[in-house]
């Protein structure tokens, strides 16, 4: 048997950037590429919310891997400014985790009868569309060029969901009370920004392999976050496992797609839901 490398895990000397890395699954990313060695550049749009994210990630030991830096997915210049000021501090980045999405949250009444497709307006379409998903290929576009151009290769990988899979159960979000034709709905571009990201991830993986950059996504299911208990019930009835997500879960799987843990896997979307796609 050939010599198996003591731990394929192990980040220790790479640098992976993330996305929308002040959120909730984006801190967790950061905290479990940490934890396997890496140096992190956590990216978000407000500089605030970076401070606590990274105060929330800093000990002692992880300090000074941890850099923090405003980047706005869906400003190709801002993209392109950091790539610049990256590399001239001599950071090479070897892993994107392309995270930041606008994802309304169930709890937080982010999920309003204009959400529904017939109200739904091209303002919003765009929005959303540019950050979940040209926001992907823009970071991609830059990240993975320069991983791809000086021959050492490179990890992307696209943070999709359950729905990149299947189609809201829109029966979710209902509310007591509220006439069909005002009952919020997951929006229409979530279901296109997933699907499509998984689009993207096939282009990539294919189109830079021959450079050593791999893609892959990661399909999480829905993390428990305090929404009410209505929806979780209903939730909880449409997967297998019976429950949704800890925020904590999807750790080992960013830790495997992002290292060479997974070397040989290339344009794959792996799917974590608790099986609820498989029902
Ligand atoms: N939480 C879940 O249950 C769940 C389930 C499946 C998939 N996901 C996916 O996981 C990813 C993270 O989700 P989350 O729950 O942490 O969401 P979140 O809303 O907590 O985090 C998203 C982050 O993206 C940032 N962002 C928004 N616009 C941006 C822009 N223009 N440029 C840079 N950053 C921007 C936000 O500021 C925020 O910090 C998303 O892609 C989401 O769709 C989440």
């Amino acid at each position: 048997m050939a010599d198996q490398p003591s731990n394929r895990f192990d980040l220790t000397g790479r640098t992976a950037l993330i996305t929308g890395g002040a959120g909730l699954l984006g801190v967790e990313h950061a905290s479990a590429l940490l934890d396997a060695g890496a140096s992190v550049v956590l990216t978000d749009i407000s500089a605030e919310s970076l401070d606590r994210a990274k105060a929330k990630l800093a000990t002692e030991n992880r300090d000074a891997r941890i850099r923090a830096h405003v980047m706005d997915v869906t400003d190709a210049e801002s993209i392109r400014n950091l790539y610049a000021k990256l590399a001239a501090a001599g950071v090479r980045v070897d892993v994107l985790v392309n995270n930041a999405a606008i994802d309304p949250k169930v709890t937080s009444g982010g999920l309003v009868e204009t959400s529904r497709l017939e109200n739904f307006s091209r303002d919003q379409w765009d929005v959303q569309i540019a950050v979940g998903l040209t926001g992907a290929f823009l970071c991609s576009q830059v990240f993975g060029t320069a991983m791809a151009a000086d021959g050492r290769g490179g990890i992307i990988l696209n943070i999709a969901s359950d729905l990149s899979m299947i189609a809201p159960d829109q029966r979710l979000y209902r509310r007591e009370g509220v006439p069909d034709d005002r009952q919020p709905v997951k929006p229409v571009t979530y279901s296109v920004i997933k699907t499509g990201l998984i689009g993207l991830t096939r282009y990539l993986a294919t189109y830079w392999a021959d450079r050593a950059v791999r893609a892959n996504a990661l399909s999480p299911g829905g993390v428990f976050a305090g929404q009410d208990e209505a929806f979780v019930k209903r939730i909880n009835a449409l997967v297998p496992l019976g429950r949704m997500a800890s925020h904590d879960e999807y750790r080992a799987a960013i830790q495997f797609l992002c290292s060479d843990a997974s070397l040989y896997l290339n344009g794959q979307n792996i799917v974590m839901d608790g099986g609820r796609s498989a029902w």
